[in-house]
């Protein structure tokens, strides 16, 4: 596996794929990698004759006073993860590589209306901040194909929505969460978690699958099931953000019709803030 630092060398790379006619898959991360991420390079390999993996922490998906400058970064293990797979390019900007003009420069690139609710409500730039930077990488790796967890489901839906409205020719994966033994979803930020947090983490898991099992019962008192699964929370030491039972295709308050649903939550447990979903088909 090649790693490349700047912009021109990974076009150039990707230029010379494309000229003998690979098919190209990506992987955008943020590092710290764990299963999760290995899931999705997994199937990259499976999908593309080439596939490009990326790590870089992205500023400007973080707000004020989150944890940009303590988020993990762990690039010379990440490194040895990658080996074990079957990987052709690494790519590892630095800030200015991708940031020119810095932080503030003025183009950002914005899905309002999907990026307003839920995570978006308690950080209201953090969707424009993924979208901007995903578009960055996108116009320049050019991949036929790219990849996202649906752990964080309302990322994966407005790159999705973004990707459309833009014309960008890259198709867009979505995997299934990868979770721990205990049900937990993989995430870097479980590492914030104390062990006795910890333990209680899987609680997040045990909520939603309770909420789903509700819901398949042909239970449409989505109210009652949402303020159920927040008190749960509550109840176990959570500082829940949302608890939210959504239509899946596109997030909107679901009807009583309506057969693919998502259950979301956002919760702080002590310093962590864990986010996961489960998705429902109502059999009719
Ligand atoms: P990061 O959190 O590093 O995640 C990179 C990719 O791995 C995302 O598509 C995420 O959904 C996926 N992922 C994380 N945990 C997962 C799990 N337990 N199961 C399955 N997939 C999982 O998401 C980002 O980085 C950034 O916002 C990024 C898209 C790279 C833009 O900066």
């Amino acid at each position: 596996m090649k790693t490349v630092r700047d912009l021109p060398s990974l076009r150039q790379v990707i230029a010379d794929w494309k000229k003998q006619g690979h098919s190209i898959a990506f992987v955008p991360t943020m590092g710290n990698l764990h299963d999760g991420h290995l899931s999705l390079l997994q199937r990259a390999t499976e999908l593309c004759d080439k596939t490009v993996v990326s790590i870089f922490v992205n500023p400007i998906q973080f707000g004020r006073g989150e944890d940009y400058e303590t988020y993990p970064s762990t690039l010379e293990e990440d490194k040895k993860k990658l080996q074990s797979l079957n990987l052709n390019l690494l790519f590892t900007p630095d800030l200015t590589e991708l940031y020119p003009d810095g932080v503030d420069a003025d183009t950002r690139v914005n899905v309002p209306v999907l990026s307003s609710i839920l995570c978006g409500r308690s950080r209201p730039t953090h969707f424009s901040g993924v979208a901007t930077v995903v578009t960055k990488l996108l116009i320049n790796v050019m991949p036929d194909y790219a990849l996202f967890g649906e752990k964080d489901y309302q990322q994966l839906l407005i790159i999705r929505r973004m990707v459309s409205d833009l014309c960008i020719p890259t198709e867009i994966i979505g995997m299934p969460v990868i979770r721990e033994e205990d049900g937990l979803a993989m995430s870097s930020r479980n590492a914030y978690l104390s062990p006795d947090e910890r333990k209680l983490a899987p609680i997040i898991f045990q909520t939603l699958t309770n909420a789903a099992q509700e819901l398949e019962k042909h239970k449409t008192n989505y109210e009652d099931i949402e303020k159920e699964g927040y008190q749960t929370l509550e109840k176990a030491g959570f500082k829940p953000e949302y608890f939210s039972i959504r239509r899946s295709s596109d997030l909107n308050e679901p009807g009583m019709d309506d057969r693919e649903l998502s259950i979301l939550v956002a919760a702080w447990l002590g310093s962590a803030r864990l986010i996961d979903n489960v998705k429902v088909v109502i059999k009719v």
